[in-house]
């Protein structure tokens, strides 16, 4: 599946529905690569950050080559990088995946790896400088996310309340492409897309500037999934950076990973025994239960306490379905089984959340969400994600980061 989306020294996560460079599913591809391809996984992080712009961002989608397969593409997104870009970005699971290539070249004794992986170094720290200073303005120990695209989560219910300040107007013309290569009930409704196309125009037009569009955005939530992403490579980047960096370097890390864990624990929640987003706009919590409560556990050590809560928090979501962990649970009443983000199964999902039960004693549960997680893919194939209440596959076919999880995650059998 990876040789068959592969489009030289990259991966598209599908063809034809996503037919570019997506951020965090490449970075996920890269981890699975260096399961069998080492080079090949550093070319991956590399067409990657050919992406990434002057500033530091690296944005979630890199149209290395035009295609007629999706909407909004380059045109719409009017930036102005080397490289045609959207002008937003993803979860930086790329520090991650870098350790993760690191650590394969070392057990592998390979040699000659040492520049590029000093110069995707560089590449990482420079974007993690561009969440703190772009994302964390005020300080908070939390980036936010201007899009719900840049959560990677996009159709989640986290979102609905601070999406429906945001108009549906649009001076784009909307063009969707998405809903001739899947069914329309699995994808997001055509409101919501107003909306994010909302969004895109009103940040094309503040110049794609930082600062102007945290001024701007009518959509501003620090969201506890990004930050715990981010604080997580951040720890990951602090053995590269003691070995190719500087010493100022290694500071600015040590410093970033404290402020980013303080900040997400002061997100926990114990009367929902799980860790919530702040709606930067409103200032309310946003209670919605959705996947991210969880994600702060490859970030945080969670005090026996909290780790008993969480714990009976997941059984509780896995209850009565046939596959975990829901994106959103069935207990809530925007649960759909089927539509994007608003109950389905996402293998990589899966893939950190297991690493983060595992970080936190709590290996049983991360080896039965794995082993599910391996069984539903056997059964369903590579497909884009699985219905919790079946187990089937769902959305598009042929998924690079379905494969991805499946080689690292059947590695990892009892
Ligand atoms: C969808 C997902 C996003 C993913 C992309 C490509 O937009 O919500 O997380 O990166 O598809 O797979």
């Amino acid at each position: 599946m990876l040789a068959r989306n592969d489009r030289g020294g990259y991966t598209v996560p599908t063809d034809r529905l996503y037919p570019f460079q997506w951020n965090w599913d490449s970075a996920f591809v890269a981890m699975s690569f260096a399961t069998f391809d080492l080079d090949r996984a550093f070319a991956e992080l590399e067409r990657l950050a050919e992406g990434q712009w002057n500033d530091g961002m690296i944005p979630h989608i890199v149209f290395h080559a035009p295609s007629d397969d999706y909407f909004p593409g380059p045109a719409v997104w009017g930036t102005t990088h080397r490289v045609a870009t959207s002008g937003i970005t993803q979860p930086p699971v790329f520090g991650t995946a870098l350790r993760h290539l690191h650590e394969a070249a070392m057990r592998e004794g390979r040699t000659g790896l040492e520049e590029p992986t000093s110069a995707l170094l560089g590449a990482a720290l420079r974007s993690h400088r561009w969440w703190r200073k772009a994302r964390d303005p005020d300080g908070l120990g939390l980036v936010a996310i201007l899009h719900p695209w840049e959560s990677g989560s996009d159709n989640s219910p986290a979102w609905d309340e601070a999406l429906a300040r945001v108009p549906t107007i649009t001076t784009t013309v909307i063009r969707r492409k998405d809903t001739s290569h899947v069914d329309a009930d699995m994808r997001p409704r055509d409101e919501d897309y107003g909306r994010f196309i909302h969004l895109v125009d009103l940040y094309r037009e503040c110049g794609w500037d930082p600062a102007k569009q945290w001024a701007t955005a009518p959509f501003k939530i620090a969201d506890v999934q990004m930050t715990a992403i981010l604080a997580r490579a951040t720890a990951d980047l602090l053995p590269l950076a003691e070995r190719f960096g500087t010493g100022a370097e290694r500071d600015e890390l040590v410093d970033g990973h404290g402020a980013l864990t303080e900040g997400l624990d002061r997100r926990w929640r114990s009367d929902l025994a799980r860790f919530v987003s702040l709606d930067l706009v409103s200032g309310e919590d946003v209670t919605a239960p959705t996947q991210a409560g969880f994600m702060p556990l490859v970030a945080l050590r969670l005090d026996a306490e909290r780790r008993a809560a969480i714990a009976a928090e997941f059984a509780r979501w896995c209850e009565g379905v046939e596959l975990g962990l829901p994106s959103t649970p069935s207990f809530w009443p925007a649960f759909e089984p089927r539509r994007y983000w608003r109950g389905p199964v996402w293998a990589v999902i899966n893939w950190v959340v297991a690493d983060g039960l595992r970080a936190n004693g709590l290996g049983d549960l991360a080896a039965s969400l794995e082993q599910g997680t391996v069984r539903a893919i056997e059964r369903a194939g590579f497909c884009e994600y699985f219905d919790p209440t079946t187990g089937k596959g769902l959305g598009g076919e042929g998924f690079s980061w379905t494969a991805a999880a499946y080689l690292v995650l059947s590695g990892r059998r009892p």
